[in-house]
């Protein structure tokens, strides 16, 4: 079976890459390299010693995925490509309605051109409204705070239009909750520009000296130490989700799964487990809340377990031990 995989040099991506071609799945890369590297092609062979074709170009780009479609036999299509930073959609907006949207509709047309209706699509925890009720559900109330999250919503509503248009489509959207962790070999991993929008990464900073102190936004949430708590999910465990979630296309239709551990970690959390396995000392501060985020959320994964087969192996303790594995690698 060949699977399109657009994005795949990111972080989910190219973590997936892996687990596809392990299980002899024969894999095409689309990528544009907007926020990632090409040695990260190199790296998925060194893991995997396995071929793959890539073409560099943007999902947008409807003749040149329209090519891609022509020259290979494309079974089954995983979308990633799309911007994924929340403060910068607050910023640019258009920039993101535009590129996640765009993306997903001119994919969505050349797969129907070229009778290819088998399509997972990578979604977020975001998309919820989060109240009181916990752990998230599937079909809890959905309400987004801001553009990136936007997106997605529409475009998992695109898609259920999409499927009442032409029952020939299978879709199956992963929501992912917050995925950390990287390759044990520490050849691929999270390791954005800048200065980091996300906990762990900004750990990583400051485990190798490049920043100097972590922020905790905020410890008077009303939560068990009073930081925000979210569910972690090792990336190997969320990659191998999409391998279950392949055979899953069988059924014609479009579903909605879940992708976390069903538990909750605070950052103090994160930072003490860290601090413990990999034995050094994270220098942080408690600081304002950071505005927009949520006190606590944590995943329903029971229906991914029972209609996937999706199970969870990788602790926090795996989690912090990679992540640091990767950075101390790729310094
Ligand atoms: N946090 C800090 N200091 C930091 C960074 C984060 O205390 O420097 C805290 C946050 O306040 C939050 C927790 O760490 O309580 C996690 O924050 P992240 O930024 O790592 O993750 P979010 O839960 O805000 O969102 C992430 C991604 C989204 C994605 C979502 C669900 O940013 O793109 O997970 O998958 F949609």
């Amino acid at each position: 079976m060949k699977i399109l995989v657009t994005g795949g040099t990111g972080f989910i991506g190219s973590h997936t890459v892996v687990e596809l071609l392990e299980n002899n799945y024969e894999v095409v890369i689309v990528d544009d390299f907007s926020n990632s590297k090409k040695e990260v092609l190199d790296n998925i062979k060194k893991i995997t010693n396995k071929s793959f074709s890539f073409y560099k170009g943007n999902v947008k780009d409807e003749e040149m995925l329209s090519l891609v479609f022509e020259k290979e036999n494309i079974d089954a299509v995983i979308h990633f490509a799309g911007f994924k930073a929340i403060g910068e959609s607050v910023d640019n907006p258009l920039m993101y309605y535009e590129n996640n949207i765009d993306t997903t509709i001119s994919l969505c047309k050349v797969m129907d051109k070229y009778n290819c209706h088998k399509l997972i699509f990578s979604s977020t925890a975001t998309v919820y409204d989060v109240n009181d009720e916990l752990p998230l559900k599937e079909d809890f109330p959905k309400g987004t705070t801001n553009p990136y999250s936007s997106t997605k919503l529409m475009i998992e509503r695109i898609l259920k239009d999409l499927y009442v248009s032409n029952n020939d489509w299978s879709i199956v959207v992963l929501r992912y909750f917050n995925p950390i962790g990287a390759h044990e070999s520490g050849l691929i991993g999270e390791n954005p520009q800048g200065i980091p929008n996300n906990l762990m990464p900004y750990i990583l900073k400051v485990a190798i000296g490049e920043l100097e102190c972590l922020t905790v936004f905020g410890n008077d949430y009303d939560t068990k130490d009073g930081t925000g708590v979210r569910d972690y999910i090792h990336v190997v465990d969320l990659a191998k989700g999409h391998i279950k979630a392949i055979d899953y296309l069988t059924n014609k239709g479009i579903d909605y799964f879940n992708l976390g551990t069903g538990v909750g970690y605070s950052v103090l959390d994160i930072v003490n487990t860290f601090e413990s396995v990999n034995g050094i000392k994270i220098n942080y501060k408690i600081g304002k809340r950071r505005s927009g985020d949520i006190a606590e959320y944590y995943a329903d994964s029971s229906k991914a377990e029972k209609l996937l087969g999706f199970k969870v192996t990788k602790t926090i303790e795996d989690m912090c031990k990679d992540s640091y594995n990767y950075i101390l690698k790729n310094k």
